[in-house]
């Protein structure tokens, strides 16, 4: 039995290709919970949060430190980079934020050691993962051991042995170097600065598994910050492009080390325009298997924000080619990786993946972000705000669902609806009922459709650019 003076818990998810601007809305939801957690993930994730105090780039410490009461938790389910935590710990002193006694990192999180940074960069090309290490570690933790090596090392362990640990992480390395041919120096500095970087943060690491249950049993709320997103689930994802942890609400309570007892809401975020990272099926994607193409090779062709940035949206947005189209939407709503600055795959909004993301995870409020961006879509041809409502098969077929392998998915084609584009400028606005009638229409077909009750929506990039339907302090 949970007794009535333990806190609650709320899930908010991705509900796309990840992206959706959810260290945003955690923002704005904070104030709500004394602790922000992650569950899964590690470097692989990217959230830009900017304030007036200045902005942090932050991969894997949450994304709530500029509020000052919060605790912050990294949860088993994580797997971590001792070398990037400590620059994310340089920028927020850089900004006098102190995490002493605000960060907590269970010591089940796994390390990411130099070879997995290796084997990804080797192996996982095609994906386009990443390349932090992510895979590699997670295998490792599910391989546990190889010849009397222990793969999973964990933060317990750094905390327990560090000079231990180090002798593993290095025999690791020694092995991957064997096994794949690689010089002796591969990996090598990368196992410097974790040697260099551990101490600062053992002071961080959980004293014991069950650090966050007390803390709720004792009546602190929790905001779990999901990384990744539904569709890049290892599970249910679109298998292989996916990542390598789970992304949806039930695993809250699994890397989160929290009992599910404590579960109130699932707030899910998704985009008005999307986007994804990688390679893998995406059906409503501008440019199909071009634009997927063109995106993995741009970085090594030179081609990024800057160079795309140069070109005329408005007038791409009124060309025939959908390569255009896709650029011109990427150039107004700035979509390129905060990691990688990979520019990102673009396309319009699938319901038919948003359903299929929201009732698998019975989601209670959503929030749809970057909708003033769905005003560029008066400067295409057809001058109205495309919404794929279901899918051709190969064989001619209409569906309404989400198949189960890539191979199906890539082969779908998008059944399109069209709505009125507007032309306001809708970045000001706070108050729905002052939106424009378009977008209204719009948003009214999104939440009687998905069954979904829609919080707020993003008009704009900054924190305050948000227009709720209700005040936030639900209970
Ligand atoms: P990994 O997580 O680095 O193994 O990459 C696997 C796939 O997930 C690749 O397609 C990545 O681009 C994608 N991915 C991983 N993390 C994120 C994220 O935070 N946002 C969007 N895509 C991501």
């Amino acid at each position: 039995m949970v007794s009535k003076s333990h806190g609650y818990s709320d899930v908010l998810i991705g509900l796309q290709y990840g992206d959706e601007g959810k260290a945003k809305i955690i923002d704005i939801l904070s104030p709500n919970y004394d602790i922000v957690a992650r569950f899964n993930g590690g470097p692989n994730a990217g959230h830009t949060v900017c304030t007036e105090k200045g902005s942090v780039s932050l991969r894997q410490i949450p994304s709530a430190i500029f509020h000052d009461s919060m605790l912050l938790y990294i949860g088993s389910g994580c797997v971590n980079s001792i070398s990037m935590l400590n620059n994310e710990l340089d920028q927020c002193e850089a900004l006098k934020i102190d995490l002493t006694n605000r960060l907590i990192i269970s010591g089940q999180v796994s390390i990411i050691q130099p070879h997995h940074i290796l084997l990804d960069n080797l192996l996982h090309e095609k994906i386009g993962t990443t390349g932090r290490g992510i895979g590699p570690c997670y295998a490792d933790r599910a391989l546990r051991m190889a010849d009397g090596r222990l793969l999973n090392l964990q933060m317990a362990h750094l905390k327990e042995n560090p000079e231990e640990c180090f002798a593993m992480m290095r025999a690791n390395l020694q092995e991957t170097q064997k096994r794949y041919n690689l010089p002796s120096d591969a990996g090598l500095e990368e196992l410097e600065n974790n040697i260099s970087g551990a101490k600062r943060i053992l002071k961080f690491i959980a004293p014991d598994p069950l650090t966050l249950q007390r803390l709720v049993s004792k009546g602190k709320n929790v905001l779990f910050e999901g990384a990744q997103s539904i569709m890049l689930d290892v599970s249910r994802g679109t298998i292989p492009f996916v990542t390598s942890s789970q992304t949806t609400v039930g695993h809250a309570y699994v890397g989160g080390d929290l009992s599910p007892k404590h579960h109130r809401y699932t707030f899910g975020i998704a985009k008005a325009i999307m986007s994804r990272v990688g390679n893998g099926p995406f059906v409503s994607e501008y440019g199909g298997k071009a634009s997927e193409e063109y995106c993995a090779t741009a970085l090594a062709k030179g081609i990024n924000r800057e160079t795309e940035s140069r070109d005329d949206a408005v007038k791409l947005l009124g060309s025939d080619n959908s390569l255009d189209i896709a650029k011109g939407l990427r150039i107004v709503s700035a979509e390129y990786g905060t990691g990688t600055k990979r520019p990102r795959r673009i396309g319009s909004l699938d319901l038919v993946q948003l359903k299929h993301a929201i009732h698998q995870n019975s989601v209670d409020y959503l929030f749809l972000n970057k909708c003033d961006l769905l005003g560029a879509f008066r400067h295409t041809k057809k001058g109205k705000i495309p919404l794929t409502t279901g899918y051709i098969t190969e064989k001619n077929e209409k569906i309404d669902y989400v198949p189960s392998t890539q191979h199906t998915a890539e082969t779908l084609k998008p059944i399109v609806e069209e709505f009125e584009a507007f032309s306001d400028d809708v970045s000001h606005i706070r108050d729905f009922e002052k939106l424009p009638q378009a977008l209204k229409t719009f948003l009214n077909k999104i939440e009687s459709e998905t069954g979904s009750k829609i919080l707020g929506i993003g008009v704009g990039p900054n924190r305050e650019e948000v227009v709720l339907t209700q005040a936030l302090t639900l209970k």
